[in-house]
């Protein structure tokens, strides 16, 4: 029962009853749920971890984290502030701390055998994006999950951002008749875009490529607003700026011999959080979180451009640029009634206003201009909402934003689809990929 709730249904009768301090301390101890954590870099600390701790504290508790790298799981462990017992070996985590739920937040490659463990050990999965990385994994995932009744919870967190959620509801409102196409080009600056290929994501074998890692999130909003499924891709993709497209290189800034020319020379250690994180467990992996962009062994794309047919009909034109000046999307759905077009900018190198903006044209109409606020802390207030929907779930869910295994497959089989037909140069069916069949309405 959560602490909440035995409060207000056993308070009264508390008052009159024998009950000591410590004996009340114990039955609302146990009335925790037991949560366990797989990866404790950067993204299970914050917004798995602290945030968690903060939020739902007197509901949930940390029963175990595990880490390949010895010393970043005691580092998380003393980050959180947590008294759990902390592992190196999955299995043993899994056997000794039994949790109730399972948060996933490795390396994405690695994902799939931690969900698919995680659940035949009796725990629920709460797992980062990208849920998987190839067809088989996914297929593997969805097996698991049918054999072993436990469920899977994809955190696509940009579902919930004010912005995302009001073209949701314009699109239901039909005040565009029916979409009948989509236009949606992201740009990930010189900056944030340089990130990926500074870390592991830069290997297909780790993050699947930018398809699969960072496309899925969109490809997900693309699932989510047209509320169909996907049936065919054809993808475009080459690494025209990183990676080997430079005349110097080494393995990773700190030491790096070519600091004063590089426009991309970054140093880690004026931000103490990474410091501590990656920098001080270097020691024990050998891994630099301040890679080399130039790397000769970058084998991802960096310009992207996917072709999506819908089963209902939809046509989606998607592009990803990874080396842009600026950062941000511009996303237009074209319905036969009219046209709504929205934009992002995104903090690191604009001047924000505290609001997003989401134009609505009919034809032979008018043309509105909608404000929607963006100033509450962690996406618009998105992230907090998610979390919520994980933790401490009312049972509503009016945007349809929680994300199953279903919505994870077909966000990433979009990425992988594409990937494939870049490899082939020929198109590609979602339905050949695992046992999904895609659905004109999505279910
Ligand atoms: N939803 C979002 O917006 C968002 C943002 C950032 C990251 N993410 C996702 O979160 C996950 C983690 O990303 P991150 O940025 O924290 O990366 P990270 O490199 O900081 O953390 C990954 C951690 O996993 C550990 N790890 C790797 N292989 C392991 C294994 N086999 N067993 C145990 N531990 C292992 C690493 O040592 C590391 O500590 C990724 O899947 C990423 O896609 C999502």
């Amino acid at each position: 029962m959560l602490r909440r709730t035995f409060l207000q249904t056993t308070g009264t009768a508390l008052a009159g009853t024998l009950l000591t301090d410590n004996a009340l301390a114990a039955a609302l101890a146990g009335s925790r749920k037991r949560v366990a954590m797989v990866g404790t870099g950067h993204r299970g600390l914050g917004m798995w971890g602290t945030s968690v701790l903060k939020e739902f504290g007197d509901q949930i508790e940390f029963v175990g984290l595990c880490d390949i790298n010895p010393g970043r799981v005691a580092t998380g462990k003393k980050m959180l502030g947590v008294k759990c017992p902390t592992f190196t070996d999955f299995d043993q985590m899994m056997k000794q701390t039994k949790p109730e739920l399972l948060i996933v937040t490795t390396v994405d490659a690695t994902h799939d055998t931690f969900i698919i463990k995680g659940m035949e050990y009796g725990a629920d999965i709460v797992t980062e994006k990208p849920m998987t990385t190839d067809e088989q994994k996914c297929e593997a995932i969805l097996q698991a999950e049918r054999r072993t009744g436990k469920k899977v919870m994809v955190t696509f967190n940009y579902r919930y951002s004010p912005h995302r959620q009001k073209i949701y509801e314009l699109l239901r409102s039909g005040v565009i008749g029916d979409v009948t196409s989509a236009d949606f080009h992201w740009y990930l600056d010189v900056h944030h875009g340089a990130d990926y290929f500074r870390r592991w994501h830069r290997r297909r074998e780790n993050s699947g490529s930018l398809l699969v890692h960072k496309a899925s999130h969109h490809f997900d909003l693309l699932n989510w607003w047209l509320d169909s499924d996907p049936e065919s891709v054809y993808g475009n993709g080459q690494l025209n700026f990183y990676g080997k497209n430079n005349a110097f290189r080494h393995t990773h800034c700190r030491p790096c011999p070519h600091k004063d020319k590089c426009q991309f020379y970054w140093d880690i250690t004026k931000d103490e959080r990474l410091t501590k994180i990656y920098v001080d467990n270097e020691k024990y992996d050998g891994y630099h979180r301040d890679g080399c962009v130039w790397r000769e062994d970058v084998d991802i794309f960096d310009k992207m451009a996917v072709q999506i047919k819908y089963v209902n009909n939809v046509q989606v034109s998607y592009s990803l640029t990874t080396y842009s000046p600026y950062e941000g999307y511009r996303i237009s759905f074209n319905g036969t009634k009219g046209k709504i077009d929205a934009w992002i900018k995104e903090k690191q190198t604009w001047e924000m206003e505290p609001f997003d903006e989401i134009q609505v044209t009919t034809n032979f109409g008018k043309r509105e201009l909608l404000r929607i606020p963006n100033t509450e802390e962690g996406h618009g207030g998105g992230d907090v909402r998610l979390r919520k929907q994980i933790f401490a779930p009312d049972g509503q869910d009016p945007f349809r934003q929680a994300a199953r295994s279903r919505d994870g497959a077909l966000a990433v089989l979009i990425g992988i689809a594409a990937r494939k037909s870049i490899d082939s140069g020929q198109p590609v069916k979602i339905a050949d990929l695992t046992s999904l069949k895609p659905q004109a309405q999505r279910v």
